[in-house]
C-alpha cells in the first residue's frame, strides 16, 4: 500500500507563478494513493486553468464561495472538514496574511478559517515580500497557531531576483505531507495530554478603593506562551493580571488583580506538568490598604507602608508532591542580566529562567519583540530578537521536548 493511500487532501492553490508546479504535486499525490480535492483562488486561475487542475485531480476544482450547485453538493464548511490534511500551495503573501488575521472573503480563505484539520503551507513569493516585516510577523503567528511549513527555498526567482521565497519543489512538499501523516495525530501537538500553567500580566495592589500600585507589563509574552502551548495541544490554564488583551482562544483564563489572588489561583490550578511564570508580580503591597478613599490632609502626603508579597514562582518551585515537573521563571533586569538570572534560578529553585533586558531603550516592555537568554542547569543560550509569539513558540517547543525526556 502506498504511503498516502486513501488520505484526503484539500489542496488550496494560491495565485502565484509557482502554481504551475502544483500540477506536478497533484500527480505525485495521486500516484501515492491520495485523494486530492482542489480549491483555487481567483488569482490562481490566472496562472493555471481550473480545467488542467480538475483533469489531474480527477474532480472539480472548487472556486466559488457562493456557488449554489457546490453548496447543494457539499457546503464549504463540509468541504473543509472532509479532509485529513489541508495543503496550501503556493501560499502567497496575501493568503498567509489572511490566514494570520483570520479573514474569510473567498472560498479558499473561508475554508482555511473553518477547518479543524492540520494545515501545511508552501510559501512562494518575491524575496522582498517574504522578508517584509509584515510577512515575517504573519509567519510567526501562523507557526504559533500550529501551522506546518514546507519551504520556502532560496534561489533564483521568476522575477529575476535571488533569495528566499521560492516555493519548495513538489517532492519536498510531498515529503513534508508524508512526514505529517507518519507522525500521526501528535505531529505539531507535542503537548497533547499535558497541563500547562502560565501566569501573565502585572498584578495591581490597592492603596485605597481607587488607587493602585501597578507596573508596565502588557501580558503579551505570557499570553503568547499560553496561546502557543494550546496550539501545541496542551490543556492550558492562564492566570492573568489586568491586561488589555483578549483571553487566548482555547485557554482557560483566570482573571486576578493582586499577587495574593494570583498565588491562590495558581495553587488552585495544580497539578500541572509545566508551569511558566511570566507575570510581573508586584514585589510589595500596601500593608494597610484603606477601605475608604484617602483624602488630602492639609498638604501632608500619606506615608505608604509596604510589605513583601509571597513569591509565587519560589513557592511553587519549592512544593513537594505536586511540584510541576518543569518550573520556568522570568527575570526582567536592567543590568547584569545573565549573572542575575543565573543567581535567580538558584535562589528561586526553578528549572529554567528566561531572562530579558527591560531597560527602556530596548522597547521590550510593552513592545512586540523580545530578546531573551534561556538559563538552564546546562548553561545559557542567547536567543536573537524575535517577535514575542516566536519566543513563545520556541519556548513551548523546548518545554515539550523537556517533558518528553523527563519521567512522568
Ligand atoms: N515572581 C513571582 N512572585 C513574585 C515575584 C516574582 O512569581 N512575588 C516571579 C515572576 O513571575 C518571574 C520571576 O519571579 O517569573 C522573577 O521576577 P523578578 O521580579 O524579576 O524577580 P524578583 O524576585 O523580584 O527579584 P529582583 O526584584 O531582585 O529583581
Amino acid at each position: 500500500m502506498s504511503s498516502l493511500s486513501g488520505r484526503r487532501i484539500l489542496l488550496v492553490i494560491g495565485g502565484g507563478i509557482a502554481a504551475y508546479k502544483v500540477l506536478e504535486l497533484i500527480r505525485r499525490l495521486r500516484d501515492r494513493g491520495a485523494m486530492v480535492r482542489p480549491v483555487m483562488t481567483a488569482a490562481a486561475q490566472q496562472f493555471v486553468t481550473p480545467l488542467a487542475v480538475a483533469a489531474l485531480a480527477g474532480g472539480k476544482a472548487h472556486a466559488e464561495l457562493f456557488s449554489l450547485t457546490d453548496e447543494a453538493e457539499m457546503g464549504h464548511i463540509e468541504l473543509s472538514r472532509a479532509a485529513d490534511l489541508v495543503v496550501v500551495a503556493p501560499a502567497t503573501a496575501d493568503l498567509l496574511a489572511k490566514m494570520a488575521a483570520g479573514l474569510a472573503d473567498d472560498l479558499a480563505s473561508t475554508l482555511l478559517l473553518a477547518t479543524d484539520k492540520r494545515v501545511l503551507v508552501a510559501p512562494a513569493m518575491n524575496v522582498r515580500m517574504w522578508l517584509h516585516a509584515a510577512t515575517q510577523r504573519n509567519v510567526a503567528q501562523l507557526r504559533a497557531d500550529g501551522i506546518a511549513f514546507a519551504g520556502p527555498d532560496e534561489g533564483a526567482m521568476a522575477c529575476n531576483e535571488y533569495g528566499p521565497g521560492r516555493m519548495a519543489e513538489p517532492p519536498a512538499i510531498l515529503a513534508a505531507i508524508e512526514a505529517l501523516f507518519a507522525g500521526g495525530e501528535t505531529v505539531g501537538r507535542p503537548l497533547a495530554g499535558r497541563h500547562v500553567l502560565v501566569t501573565s500580566g502585572p498584578t495591581v495592589e490597592p492603596i485605597d478603593p481607587v488607587r493602585v500600585i501597578a507596573n508596565r507589563s502588557s501580558g503579551r509574552q505570557g499570553h503568547a506562551i499560553a496561546h502557543a502551548a494550546a496550539a501545541a495541544g496542551a490543556r492550558v490554564t492562564l492566570v492573568s493580571g489586568p491586561v488589555a488583551l483578549p483571553d487566548p482562544v482555547g485557554v482557560a483564563t483566570v482573571h486576578v488583580e493582586t499577587a495574593a489572588e494570583m498565588l491562590a489561583a495558581v495553587e488552585g490550578a495544580l497539578p500541572a506538568d509545566a508551569a511558566i511564570f511570566a507575570a510581573a508580580v508586584a514585589d510589595w503591597r500596601v500593608a494597610d490598604a484603606q477601605m475608604r478613599k484617602l483624602k488630602k490632609d492639609g498638604g501632608k502626603p500619606p506615608a505608604l507602608r509596604l510589605v513583601e508579597n509571597a513569591d509565587i514562582l519560589a513557592t511553587i518551585a519549592g512544593r513537594s508532591g505536586d511540584r510541576p515537573r518543569l518550573v520556568v521563571g522570568f527575570a526582567a533586569e536592567t543590568e547584569d542580566l545573565v549573572k542575575n538570572a543565573i543567581e535567580k534560578r538558584r535562589r528561586k529553585g526553578c528549572d529554567w529562567i528566561v531572562a530579558n533586558d527591560v531597560s527602556p531603550a530596548t522597547g521590550i516592555l510593552g513592545g512586540t519583540d523580545n530578546a531573551v537568554h534561556l538559563v538552564t542547569a546546562d548553561g545559557v543560550e542567547d536567543w536573537p530578537a524575535l517577535p514575542k509569539e516566536e519566543v513563545a513558540r520556541r519556548l513551548v517547543q523546548r518545554v515539550a521536548a523537556a517533558l518528553a525526556l523527563a519521567p512522568a
